[in-house]
């Protein structure tokens, strides 16, 4: 058989077959050459694999967490949470997650930290834990600059955004009634306010630091911003899985590293400028 021939018959046989053949003919097949990967430096013992805690954020949250041109997830989230992990000598690995199931990913071991703007609340409470609160938040309205919209209560007969399971939606369904089909609910918070510039609802309500992010960079859209007083103070956390005490504790121990040593400040700053006295600890 020659060699070329021998090649159109390989090609043309199941590799089983092929190899019970090339024995037969008396030629051992090449062995595997070793996988490339693998210099000679392999032969150094490998250091301990270093333990990597997968951190969900849903990044469509500017100024907390988003991704930026070149699709890196940044932000005072991102920030934050790489200072923590720092102080507490761990190594992180951010994952973009959508908001929609976030929680179930902590539940089944997907992700070992949630950091997306969460509002700490009881019912939360109940299926996973929290840290310390990093920050203090509220509901806000945007609506058209022309709307006549003045308070919360305005929203009653109107279609109202919101992103899906948030405390904004909770807010909403409250106020509106859950099922009510004027509550309009999007994957994304920025979602819902582009149905607000294209006047498929009347009014978005979501966290205020985002609201008022999205107004300031998209002048072009002319919305303005309602607050009320109604609004119940909110206060993010980071999430872990219940009874993940020892990941809890590293993370608490570095948040009040960072709030001592002034870096907390310094992130906190850098987003959202000075940072008011009350919320200095
Ligand atoms: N703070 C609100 C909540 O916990 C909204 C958070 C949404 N976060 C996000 N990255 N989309 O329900």
């Amino acid at each position: 058989m020659t060699f070329s021939t021998h090649r159109r018959f390989l090609r043309a046989t199941v590799a089983v077959f092929a190899g019970v053949l090339l024995m037969a003919c008396g030629k051992q097949p090449e062995p595997a050459p070793a996988p490339k990967a693998e210099p000679a430096k392999a032969a150094a013992p490998a250091p301990a694999p270093a333990r990597v805690y997968v951190v969900g954020t849903d990044a469509a949250y500017a100024p907390f967490e988003s991704q930026n041109e070149k699709g890196e997830i940044v932000g005072f989230s991102i920030d934050l949470v790489r200072a923590l992990a720092a102080k507490a000598g761990i190594e992180v690995k951010l994952v973009n997650t959508p908001w929609e199931g976030i929680f179930n990913t902590l539940a089944q071991g997907d992700r070992d930290l949630l950091i997306s703007s969460i509002t700490i609340t009881e019912e939360r409470r109940q299926t996973m834990d929290f840290s310390d609160p990093y920050f203090d938040a509220h509901q806000l309205i945007a609506v058209p600059e022309k709307s006549k919209i003045a308070k919360f209560d305005d929203l009653k007969k109107l279609k109202v955004g919101v992103q899906t399971g948030t405390t904004g939606d909770e807010v909403v369904s409250k106020l509106l009634g859950k099922t009510n089909t004027n509550v309009k609910r999007f994957e994304s918070t920025p979602l819902a306010l582009k149905e607000l510039e294209s006047s498929g609802v009347d009014a978005v309500v979501a966290d205020n630091g985002v609201v008022i992010n999205y107004v300031a960079n998209n002048t072009s859209a002319k919305f303005r911003t309602v607050n009320d007083p109604a609004f119940a103070p909110e206060q993010y956390g980071i999430a872990v899985k219940k009874g993940n005490a020892e990941l809890l504790g590293k993370i608490n121990k570095a948040l009040a590293d960072v709030r001592a040593d002034g870096s907390y400040e310094k992130i906190y700053t850098q987003y959202f400028g000075a940072q008011p006295a009350a919320a200095k600890k």
